[in-house]
């Protein structure tokens, strides 16, 4: 039995397999409407979510399982004190997988450890984010027919932005991936996961100045500003708006260059942008659905 807590738990054939599987689900649908029939994939959301619990639960409902959870910390025992190891005890009785999202970094982890159930981590604290990755690298793919030979700007918070880490840590065991790390000083990317960079010999360049870079992007991963890990208001305040995406800032940029986020989008990008060609964002949430299906399937190992 697998869990998912860290994108490098999966080598780079598997993460292929799963990116084939998801494009087979988009072009053959009926064929995988029946094949979780009878599971139950549990939601346990400990912080807001949009995107992440929707999409795991419409491609559960998608496989013809069924869903249970909560989405909030306070409507659960978390609020009378009960453990994380409790909790993943407990689901393990209802439930055939967990999806967990937490505020603490290595909570779904501890989950795995005490659950007889897979665990998926989706998203924990301003560590990981592995299924926003599995999302990132089947949307660059199907824009861009590869996952090597790309210059990929990562532009915002790149010191909270779990998406950031998790894709950078993913994208460091391709082929000539160039890194472009645009973020303002105080929300440089973490040096454990700079570690990375340096330990593979990844090329990369540090720089807060956005219009610079833009001409050689073929990538380019916009990120919301993390005020709920920021430990105060003021600082958050003083960064939120460092980068806004404006149609005219594109002006330089490549005709194919891949404008993504992980949304949700505060104001990082103008909303003019939107039915720019190059907008990928509203595809990534829809792939987001695809390959956790495909996930899902691994997982309960069906085949
Ligand atoms: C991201 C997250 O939760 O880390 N959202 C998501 O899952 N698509 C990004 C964010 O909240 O900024």
């Amino acid at each position: 039995m697998r869990s998912l807590i860290d994108i490098l738990e999966l080598d780079t054939t598997e993460i292929q397999q799963l990116i084939d599987k998801a494009n087979d689900i988009i072009a053959n649908p009926v064929k995988y409407s029946e094949k979780c029939k009878g599971k139950k994939l549990a939601t346990l959301f400990f912080e807001p979510s949009t995107r992440t619990r929707l999409s795991f639960e419409a491609a559960m409902y998608e496989l013809g399982g069924n869903v249970l959870g909560f989405s909030e910390a306070q409507s659960s025992s978390a609020a009378k004190g009960e453990s994380i190891a409790d909790t993943a005890k407990t689901t393990s009785c209802y439930a055939d997988i967990i999806a967990m999202r937490h505020p603490k970094e290595g909570a779904p982890l501890v989950a795995a450890m005490n659950a007889s159930i897979p665990v998926i981590n989706a998203g924990d604290g301003g560590h990981n984010h592995p299924t926003q990755t599995l999302t990132d690298l089947l949307t660059i793919y199907r824009e861009k027919g590869r996952l090597d030979n790309l210059t990929v700007g990562f532009c915002g918070d790149l010191k909270f932005g779990r998406t950031v880490h998790s894709l950078i840590n993913a994208l460091s065991r391709y082929e000539n991936i160039k890194f472009v790390l645009v973020s303002p000083v105080e929300l440089k990317l973490p040096s454990y996961v700079k570690e990375t960079l340096k330990k593979n010999n990844l090329e990369y360049v540090q720089t807060t100045d956005l219009d610079s870079v833009m001409p050689e992007l073929d990538i380019l991963y916009m990120t919301r500003v993390q005020r709920e890990r920021f430990f105060n208001e003021e600082d958050y305040l003083r960064l939120k708006d460092s980068y806004i995406l404006r149609p005219e800032r594109l002006n330089t940029a490549k005709a194919d260059l891949a404008i993504m986020h992980p949304l949700p989008r505060v104001n990082e990008i103008s909303v003019e942008i939107d039915n720019d060609p190059r907008a990928c964002y509203f595809k990534q949430v829809l792939n987001g659905k695809y390959i956790r299906m495909a996930l899902i399937l691994k997982l309960l190992e069906v085949e």
